[in-house]
């Protein structure tokens, strides 16, 4: 009896999560203007449309198909819908408006989706053996964190999107000109226990987080606070853009082809330096995280005489103790709160890097979750036991190729759900549009 009960629970749970995400990305979509679906504001990826699709094909492609063998509703439609794009340096995607359904095709595809997964989720006893992942809840999280994974997709592509493209909304902006005094923050020699155990106490992981190991991390110093607006201003007065040696040969092609003169969210008006948060475009707000490339951050380093700090360095100092135990979270145990990060929704753009000083780790490193992803030094490989998913083999694998870098941490638009210990984000190095900053460290 207390067993059933347990796991009647914890489907209901999921149950509720899956409903709250999907209000959260159907609100999203509220914030477009009808006629804006066909654009294209990252010209790497997607016009908008294909999201609004993607994220109910998705769910049907793991649920529907994958774990109930349900036949395909529309072979078309789920061809078109299953998988994003990320290309690497160079070949943009050409398809045109008109290769798309209309938005109205879309959202009534989405309703059919929706109610023939929800009859099963619902009509179902999901401990049957031949619902595979089912029992456990692991296949409704993976498309519960999918969706969530794409809040943040959507959210960096509207900030991208031209402001009488989306339904504006009057927010207020902590950009306020403090003066957080950048400084290094020794850590000692020590481990770092990356990943999580396959067998292990954690709801879920993706493929990329398993299997758990430890690594010993030699003692460096890292910066207290993501690297500001108003520090990598001083590196662009300095020239930074136009010297040759201070940035990686395919970053230096890269940021040549592309005119790249400043950080992607800086615009120039004739009043100076502007950020384009989501809603307005405000004066460079100093004491915000710096959102940039990793070729960019790469470069600041150098110039700096410093390094981005490897996935382990960046989990020691944000996990870690003088102990040597590892925390949760940085700030200790308990589950992330607003006060301890700018994450989770709450608001669109960057806080100040000193606006959440309980966040700080045992270290005494501050803004580790939320306020921006942070790029590692460390390319994205599969750590030693890694298996792929059989209903998503190419979830992490097809980006193995060492073009793309970790990233930890999280941004505004990080849900909480991902911001425990061994989730582990990617991208490639030539992509400036992403929430992400990072910070320096000395061997
Ligand atoms: C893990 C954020 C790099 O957006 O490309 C969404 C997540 N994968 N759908 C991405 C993802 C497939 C992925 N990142
Ligand atoms: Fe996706």
């Amino acid at each position: 009896m207390p067993l059933r009960a347990t796991a009647e629970d914890t489907r209901l749970q999921l149950l509720r999560r899956l409903a709250d995400a999907r209000a959260q990305t159907d609100a999203l979509f509220l914030l477009i203007r009808r006629e804006a679906f066909y654009e294209r504001p990252i010209p790497e990826r997607h016009r908008l449309i294909f999201y609004l699709g993607h994220l109910e094909v998705f769910d049907w492609n793991m649920i529907g198909r994958f774990t109930f063998q349900l036949d395909l509703l529309d072979e078309g439609l789920e061809r078109l819908l299953a998988f994003g794009i990320d290309p690497v340096d160079g070949n943009l995607p050409t398809d045109q408006p008109s290769d798309w359904p209309r938005v109205e095709e879309v959202e009534a595809f989405n309703r059919r989706l929706r109610a023939a997964l929800d009859a099963r989720l619902h009509g179902e006893n999901w401990d049957d053996p031949r619902w595979a992942y089912l029992g456990d809840g692991f296949i409704t999280q993976v498309a519960i964190e999918h969706r969530l994974m794409h809040v943040e997709t959507m959210g960096y592509l509207l900030s991208q999107l031209r402001r009488d493209h989306k339904h504006s909304r009057n927010l207020r902006l902590d950009t306020s000109d403090r003066q957080p005094t950048p400084r290094q923050i020794e850590i000692p020699a020590g481990p770092a226990r990356l990943g999580q155990m396959r067998n292990g106490t954690r709801a879920f992981g993706w493929d990329n987080e398993f299997e758990e190991h430890t690594v010993e991390v030699p003692a460096f110093s890292i910066g207290a606070y993501p690297v500001t607006n108003r520090e990598f201003l001083q590196f662009l007065d300095a020239g930074g853009y136009q010297q040759r040696n201070l940035w990686r040969d395919a970053d230096w092609e890269w940021k040549e082809k592309a005119g790249l003169q400043h950080p992607h969210f800086w615009v120039c008006r004739n009043d100076g330096w502007m950020w384009r948060a989501m809603f307005e475009e405000v004066p460079l707000p100093p004491a915000w995280p710096v959102y940039v490339s990793h070729a960019e951050a790469t470069a600041y380093a150098r110039w700096k005489g410093m390094k981005l700090p490897s996935e382990a360095q960046w989990h020691r100092a944000a996990y870690g103790t003088p102990s040597g135990t590892e925390r949760d979270y940085p700030w200790g145990d308990e589950p992330p709160t607003p006060t301890r990060g700018n994450f989770d929704c709450l608001r669109w753009d960057p806080t100040p890097v000193d606006a959440h000083p309980t966040g700080a780790s045992a270290f005494g490193v501050h803004d580790l979750l939320g306020n921006g992803w942070e790029w590692t030094s460390t390319p994205f490989a599969p750590f030693p036991g890694f298996e792929t998913f059989p209903f998503y083999p190419g979830y992490s694998a097809d980006f193995f190729d060492g073009k793309h870098y970790v990233m930890k941490g999280g941004s505004a638009a990080t849900a909480a759900a991902l911001l425990r210990r061994p989730f582990r984000n990617w991208f490639q190095p030539h992509y400036p549009y992403v929430y992400a900053t990072f910070r320096l460290v000395e061997d």
